[in-house]
């Protein structure tokens, strides 16, 4: 027996399938023949973003299918409960109360949450002020300079991409992210970093992951090594985490840890606390902006009418091709080179929160959630990838995200960078046909038998969908909009699929047999207890040991 209503269980489910056997017969270019009024009927605004949806598989007809859709699911009443704190996250009974996190103004029956949320912004901006008016002081007296964020997934993809993404708003500290917990992330960090100087934020929700607790420990003995004392330690360490007690026994002091709370999902966390080294990079006024502009965003998704919607939008564009193309991935091409980082921001979002095989009441699915997320900062993908996007054999519906405008001197690059994405979507759209490649050829000057040989190389099918989200320049406003979109985006697209869109049991087991193969590293007679190809690999590993170079002392 089950509560939740399946993807295939809404009445539009097998409309769509009708309408989208439909559009095989058809063409994108096709339909802008027929609509002229297309471009402008599939664009929607909102915070300061535009979404373009005029490039897809979608005509008038299977939009209105796809709105149904959404009310069948009841997309409006699922944002208004999210916002509310309803405990949507039913396998961990809590709510995901991340939109709390930009809120002005406490929501009815959220004030203390809100209160608590609002002192931690007080505290997080008085440590911003402190440490870019020079006024935190490192062990030997120096001001701080250098802050490294050590922490990992949604305690450092956000913070990461934020300070990426708004360099044009770089304040006197320098931040620095360290994730890994391969050694060489650390190190070649801290090779440039002067340890008097040099502030650690330790970030992690639960303070038990092994990589953030292994660099803090390596972190501190660098400070060691320099000679910082124990008593002095604690001017170079920061926490943010649900877990004061265990920061504490690491030795941070209380008034040193910033809270975040459980109802703060690891990937949606950047608003709290999670984002202060983000907050310190670019000021504490950038970083408000950062959260107006998702708050803008949150009172968009929440009363906006789901036709004119963007995360709604976004979602059902995101199901009708994974669920009736059968895409099985997406492709993110931001043409900014401060946003290289999102599409890793939103593999974490997207793919942590909706790769789900259950239901919410744990019902097997019988059909595709999450599609693979990957992408990359154009123009470079153009030089390596695009091949696949323009004649592979897969279907890869992209999003185009085009800031319009630089914050630097625009010598003519920034034009090429745009001209370069606009580019890129028309031709997915239009492609060439054979005829045309062969044309193309004789004019260059080819014989005609080598025009013949060619052309089906240079054709390309053209009819490959794409979004192009446009905003005027990334701000802190532009750039909060754009990561609550996507936030509420795959709400919406966990909503429709049924599922939890906020716990992650998936990560958990391969945590467990990871510690229990380093104990058998750490081992060397220990009993041998794993199949056969984990033990081959062992013994592998035991063997380079043996012939290992020095280690390295730079
Ligand atoms: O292992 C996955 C995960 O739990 C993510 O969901 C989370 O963002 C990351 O690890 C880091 O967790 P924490 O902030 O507790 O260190």
């Amino acid at each position: 027996m089950t509560d939740t209503l399946r993807l295939s269980d809404f009445p539009s489910w097998r409309e769509l399938q009708a309408l989208a056997a439909q559009m095989q017969g058809t063409t994108i270019a096709a339909l802008f023949s027929r609509d002229p009024q297309r471009a402008t009927e599939f664009t929607a605004s909102a915070a300061g973003l535009t979404l373009d949806y005029s490039k897809h598989l979608l005509c008038r007809d299977s939009r209105a299918a796809l709105l149904r859709l959404a009310e069948q699911a009841q997309l409006p009443l699922r944002a208004g409960q999210l916002l509310a704190g309803t405990p949507l996250n039913n396998t961990e009974s809590r709510p995901a109360l991340h939109t709390l996190l930009r809120a002005r103004t406490a929501p009815t029956g959220l004030n203390a949450e809100f209160s608590a949320v609002e002192d931690t912004r007080q505290r997080m901006r008085l440590w911003c002020d402190r440490i870019n008016g020079g006024h935190l002081l490192g062990h030997s007296g120096a001001p701080i300079r250098d802050v490294v964020n050590i922490g990992i997934g949604g305690s450092d993809l956000g913070p990461r991409l934020v300070t990426g993404a708004l360099a044009a708003f770089q304040g006197p500290v320098r931040c620095h992210y360290v994730a890994n917990v391969d050694p060489a992330d650390l190190h070649y960090t801290l090779q440039r970093l002067d340890p008097g100087s040099t502030l650690f934020i330790l970030c992690s929700k639960s303070f038990r992951t092994e990589e953030t607790l292994a660099n803090g420990v390596a972190a501190r003995d660098w400070l060691l090594a320099a000679g910082v004392t124990a008593e002095d330690m604690q001017r170079h360490f920061l926490a943010i985490t649900t877990n004061l007690e265990a920061a504490a026994d690491f030795g941070v002091p209380a008034e040193n840890c910033l809270p975040l709370w459980d109802w703060v999902g690891g990937r949606y966390s950047l608003w709290s606390a999670v984002g202060l080294s983000a907050a310190i990079a670019i000021g504490w006024d950038n970083f408000s902006g950062l959260l107006s502009g998702a708050e803008e965003m949150d009172k968009h998704f929440s009363s906006a009418n789901i036709a004119h919607n963007l995360p709604m939008l976004m979602s059902l564009l995101e199901i009708w091709y994974c669920n009736f193309f059968a895409a099985g991935n997406q492709v993110v091409l931001p043409y900014d080179q401060g946003l290289a980082q999102l599409p890793d921001f939103l593999q974490q979002l997207t793919m942590e929160s909706n790769g789900k095989r259950v239901t919410r009441d744990g019902e097997p699915l019988d059909y595709d959630s999450a599609p693979v997320l990957w992408g990359s900062a154009g123009t470079m993908g153009q030089h390596s990838f695009h091949q696949l996007l323009h004649q592979g054999t897969r279907l890869c519906p992209a999003d185009f995200i085009l800031p319009l405008t630089t914050p630097l001197v625009d010598d003519g690059r920034h034009r090429m960078l745009v001209a370069n994405g606009l580019a890129q979507s028309r031709t997915l759209m239009i492609g060439r046909s054979e005829d045309e490649a062969r044309a193309s050829l004789l004019e260059r000057g080819l014989e005609n038998a080598e025009a013949d040989r060619l052309a089906a190389h240079l054709a390309m099918p053209g009819n490959r969908p794409s979004s192009v989200i446009t905003l005027d320049a990334v701000t802190p406003q532009g750039l909060g909009a754009l990561l609550a979109l996507y936030e509420h985006r795959t709400f919406c697209s966990g909503q429709l699929w049924g599922i939890n869109s906020f716990d992650q049991w998936g990560v958990e087991l391969g945590k467990e047999i990871g510690s229990a193969i380093l104990k058998r590293l750490e081992q060397a007679d220990s009993p041998q207890n794993m199949d056969a190809a984990t033990e081959r690999l062992l013994g592998e590993w035991r063997a380079a040991q043996k012939r290992r170079a020095p280690p390295r002392e730079d």
